[in-house]
Parts: C-alpha cells; sequence; structure tokens
C-alpha cells in the first residue's frame, strides 16, 4: 500500500496526468490552488540561491505574446556569464515546471549537476506553468489563454527560449528535454529556422508516438474520452490543485485500476523514486495545463500519429487548407545536430515500440542509453539518476562540444 501523498506524486511526475483537471468554474481562483511555498519569492530565490548557487531570473516574451520566465543557473566557483561556460536548456515535462530540475538534494538533481560541471544553465517554463502565467493582453482567467498545446509549446515557446539564450549567451544552445519537452524538442528542431539555433540535444524518455502507450490509467482516460469531457464541461486550463481534479480522480479509478499505486499506473515501475521527498516534491508540482494540449496527446494515443493538432475536417480544411493535420517530419532534424536519448525498460508512457518508431523515422542516428529498470519518473527525480544516466550525457555534451571544435 503506497501513502496517498505518493498517489497525488503521480500528477507530479507525469506528463499525461488528467486527472489534473479543474476550474470549470472559470472564478476558481488560479493563484489560490496553489499555495507556494512561499509567494513572495521567485524561483531562483526559492529553488536554487539557498542551495548556494547563482541565478537570475529572465523575461522573455513570446510571438503570440505569452510572457515567461527563464532562469540562468551557475555555481559559485563558476559564475554566470564565464566566457567558458556552454549554454544549456533544460526543457521540462507536461504538469511540471522548471522546478522539476532542482527538486532533488543538489547533488541528485540535473540542474545543479550542470551548474556544476561548468555549464551556462538555463531552465525553461512553458505558458501556464507557475512561473510562466503571463500575457501582454490575456489573463489565467480567460479561454483564449488557454488555446494551445505542445504545437506552440514547440513553435512559440521553445523557439523563443532558444533565441535569447542564442543572443545572450552568442553560442549555439544544448537542449535537453523530459517528456514533453522531447515532443517539444523533437517537433522544433524539425524546423530549420529553430534547429540551427542548437548545438546538441539530449532527451530523457524521447516522445513522438504514443501509439503504444501501456500505461493503464492513462488508457482508461483515453477510453473514457476524457479530453472530449472535459472541453465539454468548459474547462480550458488543467489544474490538478483542485476539489474537480480529486472528484474527477475518484471517478477514474472507481475500482477499474490499481489506484493505490498511481505513480505506476501512469508512468510505468519506477526503481529510484524517493517517497521521503513526496512532500517537498508536492510543494512545487503539479502546474497546470491546458485541455486543449490533453486533447492533442490524446489524439496522439488514439491515432499513433505525430501531427499538428486536428480541429476536425472542416477547421483542418480552413486551417491547413487539407482534411488532415500535416505530420511533424523527423527526417527533417539535421544530422549536424549530435543527438543523444536515454529510455527505460519500465517506462509505459514512452514506450519502446513507439520510441523505435521516432528511431526509424530520424535521418541520423542517435547515441542511445536503455535502462532496462528505469521508469518515467527515473529518469528526472531517480536518486541514482546522476550516475545511471546524468554523467552519461555531460560525456556526451562534452563530446560532441569537442567534435564542433575541431
Ligand atoms: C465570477 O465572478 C464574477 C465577479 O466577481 C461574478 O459576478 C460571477 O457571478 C462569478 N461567476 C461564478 C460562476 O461564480
Ligand atoms: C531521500 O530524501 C531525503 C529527504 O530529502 C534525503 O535525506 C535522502 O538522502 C534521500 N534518499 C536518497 C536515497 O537519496
Amino acid at each position: 500500500m503506497v501513502p496517498p501523498a505518493v498517489a497525488v506524486l503521480a500528477a507530479v511526475a507525469t506528463w499525461l496526468t488528467i486527472i489534473a483537471i479543474g476550474c470549470a468554474d472559470e472564478n476558481s481562483s488560479w493563484v489560490g490552488d496553489f499555495v507556494a511555498p512561499n509567494p513572495y519569492q521567485n524561483f531562483c530565490e526559492q529553488l536554487v540561491v539557498p542551495n548556494g548557487y547563482d541565478c537570475a531570473e529572465h523575461t522573455i516574451q513570446t510571438e503570440d505574446g505569452y510572457i515567461l520566465a527563464l532562469q540562468r543557473v551557475a555555481s559559485r566557483y563558476n559564475h554566470i556569464r564565464d566566457a567558458s561556460s556552454h549554454p544549456i536548456l533544460l526543457q521540462h515535462g507536461l504538469f511540471m515546471g522548471g522546478d522539476a530540475w532542482f527538486l532533488n538534494v543538489a547533488s541528485q538533481s540535473l540542474g545543479f549537476i550542470l551548474a556544476d560541471h561548468g555549464f551556462d544553465v538555463w531552465v525553461g517554463n512553458v505558458r501556464g506553468t507557475r512561473w510562466s502565467k503571463g500575457h501582454i493582453s490575456l489573463s489565467v482567467r480567460d479561454k483564449e489563454f488557454w488555446d494551445w498545446s505542445w504545437e506552440e509549446l514547440a513553435l512559440y515557446d521553445l523557439a523563443e527560449m532558444l533565441r535569447y539564450i542564442n543572443l545572450v549567451a552568442g553560442t549555439k544552445v544544448f537542449l535537453v528535454g523530459h517528456s514533453q519537452g522531447t515532443i517539444m524538442s523533437l517537433a522544433a528542431l524539425s524546423y530549420s529556422h529553430i534547429s540551427s539555433m542548437v548545438e546538441a540535444a539530449a532527451l530523457l524518455c524521447p516522445i513522438s508516438h504514443l501509439g503504444h502507450v501501456s500505461a493503464p490509467l492513462v488508457l482508461r482516460m483515453v477510453g473514457m474520452h476524457l479530453d472530449q469531457i472535459v472541453v465539454a464541461m468548459g474547462i480550458h486550463q488543467l489544474n490538478f490543485r483542485s476539489d474537480v481534479g480529486v472528484r474527477l480522480l475518484d471517478m477514474i479509478c472507481d475500482g477499474h485500476i490499481e489506484c493505490d499505486d498511481l505513480l505506476t499506473s501512469l508512468t510505468g515501475k519506477n526503481c529510484c523514486f524517493n517517497n521521503s521527498r513526496v512532500d517537498f516534491y508536492l510543494d512545487y508540482e503539479p502546474h497546470p495545463s491546458s485541455s486543449k494540449n490533453l486533447r492533442h496527446l490524446f489524439q496522439m494515443i488514439r491515432k499513433g500519429t505525430f501531427s499538428k493538432y486536428d480541429y476536425g475536417y472542416l477547421k483542418n480544411m480552413k486551417v491547413y487548407g487539407k482534411p488532415k493535420p500535416p505530420a511533424f517530419d523527423l527526417s527533417l532534424i539535421p544530422d549536424s545536430i549530435p543527438l543523444w536519448m536515454a529510455y527505460g525498460g519500465q517506462d509505459s508512457l514512452a514506450d519502446l515500440t513507439d520510441f523505435k518508431l521516432t528511431l526509424d523515422e530520424l535521418s541520423s542516428e542517435p547515441e542511445l542509453l536503455y535502462l532496462e529498470n528505469y521508469g518515467h519518473v527515473d529518469f528526472i527525480a531517480g536518486t541514482d539518476a546522476k550516475e545511471d544516466v546524468y554523467n552519461r550525457m555531460i560525456e556526451f555534451f562534452a563530446s560532441s562540444r569537442r567534435s564542433a571544435s575541431a
């Protein structure tokens, strides 16, 4: 029997936690639902500076008007703007924020570890997360604010982050993604105006196809058409921290699934999860996302495609000029960009069959790291991830730098 807090954490650590439904009532307070550990402190002040690292807050604006926070982190021995350090952008997954890279003790968290190794670490936070809820004219209470899916996160948010870092650091960027962050990365890298800003990319739990997702709870939510239900209910913002979310979870489980162990039902069996840190994780995760994003992800699960959002025949004709949404073409990712991918044998979201499809479509051959015992969450929160995964990733970036300068 797993403690209820661990069950709640399922939402934290997975990108496909649809139980994160909330705010059917437009007036539900967005901020009120999310009690920050200290609402008066920013990301740097809460998570990074107390660990003795340098941290600076940056704000960027996407082409479609969203205002995003980016953090820049360096170790205290290697101050920000040290000319020798190479910029690296960390892109988190669904229902997470950039905080997800800093939630374990410093010696186990990728954000800190990269700073220790002298990287110029930049932390992305997509629209709708607690750190990036601004827009030039819309408020989080407007349904238009939530009118996006990972497609916009890739083509606007990620593109703008890279553009900004490129400008400030004056060089191409190393890119790291986890889960939905890999969907965004793969989609974005298939556009040359974005890939031209990237030096190399490391993807944790890479996803482009989702046709073979095996997580029972996710399949149940797809089967019950939760994405359509949510939209029919007029819910645009998915917010786990709400009464509606908790009631909905009851309904989804309802004796059908092993909901005792939600984390496993959602992500696969995680080998290396630290149960005694759950309360701390819950101070930060989960972050909100949009219902449209959920629909887009469910479309991928139903059809097995890696395509733009499907509006249905009529609107597709209007938006795309054809009946079906165009696919993202992975073969367009330049083979001059070294890719490194780590995937787990217990990951029921980034399934092995789907992963093979991704590999088949790429024109280059990524370096691969397979960990038989790893589930979806282990790659970001595993207590041994430094030894198992991050050291190898750092070696990959170091070698791609050497070959770039050779
Ligand atoms: C939302 O808030 C507005 C203004 O505070 C109020 O007039 C309206 O009745 C509220 N709507 C709901 C559904 O509670
Ligand atoms: C798990 O988290 C606790 C509380 O933060 C920490 O003291 C402990 O060292 C962690 N365990 C492992 C195996 O890393």
